[in-house]
């Protein structure tokens, strides 16, 4: 069945109500008040996009934004339940929140995002955290003004769950974080249920933007000068499959790359299972693609991987990075691993750290089991303790240390495109960048080049980043 795209008459009742606040907004401004806004964002890529929608919706409704929540007369905090640690740090935050709203009364707080999706945590926060005035679910993200309207004019606090019947939004404005790269979700949701994730439960099934929506997102950012634009989807492989247009992720791929200009395109998450030949084909065709692939494997254990429903085995894992590197051979590849799912053995780990140097990542990302309520997962016998848990992490980490220096190490003396990113963050007499494969790259040279495609040529590698001068 075809997802249900957003209809004239929905956007127009956001509009509405998007009035409604910003005229009572504007009448307090008017009084000598304060109106501003404060979105603070846990989580994954998609939940910084839906984060630029919810300030872009926020400064519709008559907000400032600020970047700290103490200047803030409404704060959004949007949340991410993939592990525990993620939950329990957006609870600790919110909890502290607390005495902002001792200090001013008229302080609006909402909870929004997949950590507040499921209504156990809904009704959690309704009952433990009395001071927080609304929960929103990742499928409500535009009743967002209809509900601040509820909040101000009702004086009752209001509790938004997922209802599973998510429509896909066009036309909210964004206010993106960044004016050279910018983040495209083209579907939401996930239909795979893995195990161990939550994700299918908080964020609802697949359902796709239209092509030409994403097309014409992409041609005005850019027109706009944008320069890397990543395109986000939990699982983009099956991009387009409830859409009554034809177009898969590879024909939507070759659509975008149509558009003329000077910028790269991203793209993240991909499932092995349904990662085509035709996919990595259009990779290597089209050069505004950047040759990265981001393909999380999970485990190197066939056994586990069942155990995971990632319905792919290892030799069709390594059949795909092998056409892939033989198309590409430059390509950067990268994965997600998880250590410590229930049942995994010392000889499963070992089939990971196998897996791990056969394969030969420019870069992981790791993490350890965590167990989620109402996953098949969590039910599981043979949970593993944690010290054990830990041991394994610490080891494949050392083996991917040695690998990526290796790789890295490989750059050296060759000269590299970068999109400069700015200052360092960890040293900030460097500028800092990130290569067509997504390397962090650190040189000298002038704030300027902020959101330029400069060349850099590279002396020094290390793991995790490449050292190199302007030429
Ligand atoms: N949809 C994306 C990733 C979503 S979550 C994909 O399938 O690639 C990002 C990563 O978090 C996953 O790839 C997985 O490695 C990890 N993850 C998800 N659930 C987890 C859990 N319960 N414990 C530990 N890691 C988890
Ligand atoms: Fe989670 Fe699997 Fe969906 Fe990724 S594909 S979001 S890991 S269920
Ligand atoms: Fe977290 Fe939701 Fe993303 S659970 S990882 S913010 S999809």
């Amino acid at each position: 069945m075809a997802s249900h795209i957003f209809t004239n008459e929905e956007n127009n009742e956001r509009l509405e109500y998007t009035l409604r606040v910003k005229e009572k907004n504007e009448a307090a401004k008017l009084l000598g008040a304060r109106r501003n806004a404060c979105v603070v964002t846990y989580g994954c890529q998609q939940n910084e996009a839906d984060s630029e929608r919810i300030a872009g919706m926020l400064e519709e409704m008559g907000y400032t934004l600020v970047k700290s929540e103490a200047d803030a007369d409404i704060i959004i905090v949007n949340t991410c339940a993939v592990r525990d640690h993620a939950e329990k740090r957006a609870l600790s935050i919110t909890g502290g929140y607390k005495h902002f709203k001792e200090k001013n009364r008229d302080l609006i707080i909402g909870i929004g995002g997949c950590m507040v999706s499921k209504s156990d945590m809904s009704e959690k926060i309704k009952h433990s955290y009395p001071y927080v005035d609304f929960v929103f679910g990742t499928e409500k993200i535009f009743d967002l003004p209809k509900i601040i309207c509820g909040v101000m004019e009702k004086g009752k606090r209001m509790f938004v769950s997922n209802t599973g019947d998510a429509t896909v939004p066009e036309g909210l404005p964004v206010h993106r974080e960044s004016g050279y790269k910018a983040w495209v979700s083209i579907m939401y949701g996930c239909n795979n249920f893995c195990t161990y994730c939550i994700v299918p439960y908080v964020r609802g099934r697949e359902r796709s933007r239209r092509p030409e929506e994403i097309v014409r997102e992409v041609r005005e950012l850019v027109a706009d000068g944008y320069k890397e634009i990543t395109l986000l989807g939990q699982n983009v492989n099956s991009y387009g499959k409830d859409l009554d247009e034809k177009c898969d992720f590879a024909t939507l791929l070759r659509r975008i790359s149509a558009v003329e200009g000077d910028y790269i395109i991203r793209f993240m998450s991909s499932h092995p299972k349904d990662a085509s030949k035709e996919l990595i084909d259009v990779m290597a065709e089209e050069k505004h693609i950047a040759k990265q692939f981001h393909l999380p494997l999970q485990s190197g254990s066939d056994t586990l991987l069942r155990a995971m429903n990632r319905r792919y085995d290892m030799a069709q894992y390594l059949s795909l990075i092998d056409y892939m590197r033989q198309k590409m051979p430059n390509i950067a590849i990268s994965t997600d691993i998880i250590v410590g799912f229930p049942g995994e053995t010392e000889a499963d780990f070992e089939q990971t750290l196998d897996a791990v140097k056969k394969v030969g990542y420019d870069m992981l990302f790791t993490f350890i089991y965590s167990k989620r309520t109402g996953t098949p997962a969590a039910v599981m016998e043979n949970q593993i303790d944690e010290k054990t848990k830990g041991e394994r992490l610490s080891r494949l980490l050392k083996v991917q240390e040695s690998i990526a220096e290796a790789k890295n190490r490989e750059y050296i003396g060759k000269t590299v495109r970068v999109l400069c990113e700015g200052a360092s963050k960890t040293n900030s007499e460097k500028l800092t960048g990130r290569t067509e494969g997504n390397k962090i790259v650190l040189f000298d040279g002038d704030a300027s080049l902020e959101g330029k495609f400069i060349n850099v040529k590279i002396s020094d590698a290390a793991a995790f980043a490449l050292y190199g001068d302007v030429e």
